[in-house]
C-alpha cells in the first residue's frame, strides 16, 4: 500500500452501522489494493469493499463508479447470473463516500455469495465447461452496457502487452528471480527471457495490428480461481470486477482459459474445456481464434513478468505475489513447444466439435 492507511475492521463496522444500519462484526478479506471485509450479523453476511475514491468521484456525488454500475446493470440485465447484489445505503445510494484518515474512501456493500473459491475446489471438465458458459453469459449481458469509466486500461490489459518490455528489462538475469528458480529446482527452463521477448515481438507484429478491427465491449479480464466461487459442479459466484475494462471478448476467454492450462496430460486440453463451454453459449468466430491463442500465451507471459516485477518492488509480499510464478514459467515453456498455428488448430477443433 502507498501512504493511504488501511481501514480497520472496527472502522468498517462503524461504516456499516452508520450508513447501512447493519450492526455486525467485520473480518478482513485478502485484497490487493482496497480494503475488503466480510460483515456478519446473526445468520446473514455481507461483503463490504472500501476503495480509494478519486477527487472527481467525491465531487460528483451522483456519479456511480464503474464497478458499481456493472453490478447494477447485471442485476437488471441478467438476474440469473451469480454476481453480488449492491445493497443500498440508508440514504438509498449504491455507494457512500466516507472521509477517514485524511482520505476520501468509496464504500460499497453487496450481498455475500455462498460457495468455495474455485482455486481451492476439485477441478473437473464439467466445472471448466460451466466456467466457460458462465463467462459467455456474462459477455452477452455486458454487450450493450456502457459507462464512461469503462474506457480505462491497467497493467494487466493484454491489448497493450508491449508495455511489458520495460518490466521485463528490469528483471535480472534470464528473467527468473532467484526465489522462483529455487522453487523450480532443476526444472528451470533456459531461455526464458528470449522466449518472452520473442512473444512480445510477435504480439507487436501480428496481433496488435489486428486489434484495431475487432469489436470491443466491457469485459471482466480477471476470471481466475480466486475470483470465482463454485459448489463442486457449477460456478456459483463471479467476484471482483475491479479489473474490468473495454476490450475484445477473445481477451476474456483467453484469461479464463489461461488459469485452467496444464491440468491434464497435454498442456492445452483443460483450457480448451473453458473455450468449449464458452462457445456453446456465445459462439466464437474463426476471427477470434488467433487472438485467443495470442492472449492465452500473452497472459502467461504477463503473469511471469508482472508477478516478479511487483515482487521486486514489494519484497515483504513476495510469497503471495510469486505463488503461481513457477507454474507460469513451466506453462510458458510447454506452450513454446507448440506453434501459434498448433494452438489455433486445437481451438478450431473445439469450435467444430
Ligand atoms: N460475495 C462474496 N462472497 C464470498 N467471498 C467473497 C465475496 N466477495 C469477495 N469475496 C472474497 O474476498 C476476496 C477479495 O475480494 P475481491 O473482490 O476479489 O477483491 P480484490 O480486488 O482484492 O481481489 C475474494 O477473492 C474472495 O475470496
Ligand atoms: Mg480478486
Amino acid at each position: 500500500m502507498s501512504a493511504v492507511s488501511r481501514v480497520s475492521p472496527a472502522q468498517a463496522e462503524e461504516i456499516a452501522r452508520r450508513h447501512y444500519g447493519v450492526d455486525g462484526s467485520a473480518e478482513r478479506l485478502s485484497a490487493e489494493f482496497d480494503d475488503a471485509f466480510r460483515l456478519v450479523a446473526g445468520d446473514s453476511s455481507w461483503f463490504v469493499k472500501v476503495g480509494l475514491a478519486d477527487g472527481a468521484a467525491c465531487a460528483a456525488s451522483t456519479a456511480v463508479s464503474f464497478q458499481t454500475a456493472v453490478l447494477l446493470h447485471l442485476a437488471e440485465a441478467a438476474p440469473g447470473l451469480p454476481v453480488q447484489r449492491v445493497v443500498p445505503a440508508l440514504d438509498g445510494r449504491p455507494e457512500v463516500s466516507v472521509a477517514g484518515n485524511g482520505h476520501h474512501r468509496l464504500v460499497r456493500m453487496t450481498s455475500w455469495l455462498d460457495g468455495e473459491l474455485l482455486s481451492r475446489a476439485d477441478n473437473s471438465p464439467e466445472l471448466r465447461r460451466d466456467l466457460g458458459a458462465t463467462l459467455a453469459k456474462l459477455s452477452v449481458a455486458l454487450r450493450r452496457f456502457s459507462h464512461p469509466g469503462a474506457l480505462r486500461t491497467h497493467r494487466w490489459d493484454l491489448q497493450h502487452l508491449d508495455r511489458l518490455r520495460g518490466p521485463l528489462a528490469d528483471l535480472p538475469g534470464d528473467g527468473v528471480l532467484p526465489e522462483v528458480a529455487a522453487a523450480l529446482g532443476t526444472a528451470v527452463p533456459s531461455g526464458v527471457r528470449a522466449g518472452l521477448e520473442d512473444y512480445l515481438d510477435r504480439f507487436e507484429s501480428v496481433l496488435r495490428p489486428r486489434l484495431a478491427a475487432v469489436p470491443v465491449q466491457v469485459i471482466h479480464t480477471d476470471f481466475h480461481g480466486e475470483n470465482l466461487l463454485c459448489d463442486g459442479a457449477r460456478i456459483t459466484g463471479i467476484l471482483d470486477f475491479g479489473d474490468a475494462l473495454t476490450g475484445p471478448v477473445a481477451m476474456d476467454v483467453a484469461v479464463a482459459a489461461c488459469y485452467q492450462l496444464g491440468r491434464g496430460p497435454d498442456v492445452l486440453g483443460s483450457a480448451l474445456d473453458v473455450v468449449a463451454g464458452y462457445h456453446g453459449v456465445d459462439p466464437l468466430a474463426e476471427a477470434d481464434l488467433e487472438l485467443i491463442a495470442g492472449f492465452l500465451v500473452g497472459r502467461v507471459a504477463a503473469r511471469i513478468i508482472l508477478s516478479q516485477w511487483h515482487a521486486m518492488r514489494e519484497p515483504s509480499n513476495q510469497g503471495y505475489l510469486l505463488r503461481r510464478t513457477p507454474q507460469a514459467i513451466e506453462l510458458f515453456a510447454a506452450l513454446r513447444l507448440l506453434t501459434p498455428e498448433d494452438i489455433v488448430g486445437r481451438l478450431r477443433a473445439v469450435l467444430s466439435a
